[in-house]
């Protein structure tokens, strides 16, 4: 953890420039000693000076993946939540390999040897979905690489194992060889752009099962949302596992009916970094205060939940499979994690408001699990947190409804697509 220690200097050096900051900001309520304000908007400090967190959608390049360093990095104040998305790729890929392998007499239907799947991609420009897209092509041998990273684009069909994005794969269980072939994967986007599109997922499958029928053993899905789309229209009808990402709780229960498997991505501590950075920077202190570090309520993380990366000013949640044999302590995706779920003292941590918006207010796991979340840590961190929800498919649709930053104290942002990080910060630049 020698990683930390440096981390909690430079933390230290950053919290030292916060309190300033807190303190110079103007606010009245130096009486009680904190350093913090007094419940009213910080309006004396500029609104790029303001606390940032960036969520969920990391800015970086869609198409290369490279980092948006100055997003990042906005102000002192600035972060990242997400979680690991490459610890998540491979776990979720080896959960649906191991599925394979443990239960090869009832996945292989028609038995003719060959393990077909399809797979629903999420959004071929962002990160999360690349990486889950990646981690099952890997898991399963069907990866191809070019310049060094395995291809994650969707390849349309492949009834006949011949696309070049993709190829056969070799599984030996029990003494016998399989061939494992991806026929068939797509990005799930609908007319109007919007992407993850659960609906379009389970539209999908229904074309899918008319071209291959029984060819089809397994499902992948980048996430729940689109897993369970596909297993309400045909799989769980079929007897077909079908594996997603998320957690969410209609996921977790399906388990039960036959839905192979899912991720937790552990958005309970993912919710409350979001809203915990913010925290601390409006109280002036060091930011790995009730992350790394136990509050004063005693609210603090586990050290095996998160990573992070100082070089990316990033928070990462790690992932844990969710299958059959641990579903039960999963059913509630909306739970706060009770190692951090002390209320704060709100002399010292006054109330603050937050401007923070969902991309999308359809998408399943925002809608259904993240923001419940921030609804319920919003309280115990004495935040007033205006929810602004987007038609995922347009920025303005969004910052239209940033018109007076002045009014909050902090920003709390999940970007429709990830190259866009400026069309926020140019607002706050203002
Ligand atoms: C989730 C998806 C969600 C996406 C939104 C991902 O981390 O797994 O379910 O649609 O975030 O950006």
């Amino acid at each position: 953890m020698r990683k930390k220690t440096a981390f909690l200097t430079l933390a230290l050096a950053l919290g030292l420039t916060t309190s300033l900051a807190a303190c110079s900001s103007g606010d009245d309520a130096g009486t009680d000693g904190s350093g913090s304000g007094s419940g009213d908007s910080a309006s004396s400090v500029a609104n790029k000076d303001k606390p940032l967190v960036w969520f969920n959608r990391q800015p970086s390049n869609s198409s290369t993946g490279e980092l948006d360093k100055a997003a990042l990095s906005f102000n002192d104040d600035t972060y990242y939540v997400g979680f690991d998305a490459n610890q998540g790729a491979e776990v979720q890929g080896t959960m649906i390999k191991e599925y394979i392998e443990e239960n090869i007499a009832t996945v292989d239907k028609n038995g003719d040897g060959i393990i077909g799947y399809v797979l629903a991609i999420g959004d071929v420009g962002h990160n999360d979905s690349i990486a889950r897209t990646r981690g099952v092509r890997k898991a399963l041998g069907t990866s191809v690489e070019k310049d060094g990273n395995i291809i994650s684009e969707p390849i349309g069909t492949n009834a006949d194992g011949k696309a070049t994005n993709v190829q056969d794969g070799t599984l030996e269980v029990d003494g016998k060889e399989y061939t494992i072939r991806e026929l068939a994967s797509q990005e799930m986007k609908n007319n109007s752009g919007a992407t993850w599109d659960a609906a379009t997922a389970g539209n999908g499958i229904g074309t899918w099962a008319s071209s291959f029928g029984e060819q089809i053993d397994v499902i992948a899905s980048n996430n729940d949302g689109m897993g369970m789309s596909m297993f309400n229209s045909w799989s769980k009808d079929n007897d077909v596992p079908t594996f997603g990402y998320d957690a969410n709780s209609d996921a977790v229960a399906a388990i039960a009916e036959g839905y192979g498997g899912t991720i937790s991505q552990h958005a309970d501590v993912q919710a409350y970094l979001t809203l915990r950075v913010l925290r601390n920077a409006l109280d002036g202190v060091d930011v790995d205060t009730g992350i790394g570090t136990a509050d004063e309520a005693g609210n603090v993380l586990a050290e095996d939940t998160y990573t992070y990366s100082e070089e990316d000013r990033s928070y990462y949640a790690l992932n844990v499979a969710v299958t059959a044999e641990n579903y039960e302590d999963f059913t509630d995706s909306t739970m706060v994690y009770e190692p951090v779920s002390k209320q704060l003292d709100a002399a010292k941590s006054p109330e603050k408001k937050v401007w923070l918006n969902i991309y999308n207010s359809g998408d399943n796991f925002l809608g259904s699990t993240y923001q419940p979340l921030l609804e319920k840590y919003d309280d115990l961190l004495n935040l007033k947190v205006e929810y602004i929800g987007g038609d995922g498919q347009t920025e303005s649709n969004i910052t239209n409804r940033l018109g007076n930053p002045t009014e909050y104290d902090a920003f709390a942002i999940n970007m429709v697509k990830t190259d866009n990080a400026a069309s926020y910060t140019s607002i706050l630049n203002q």
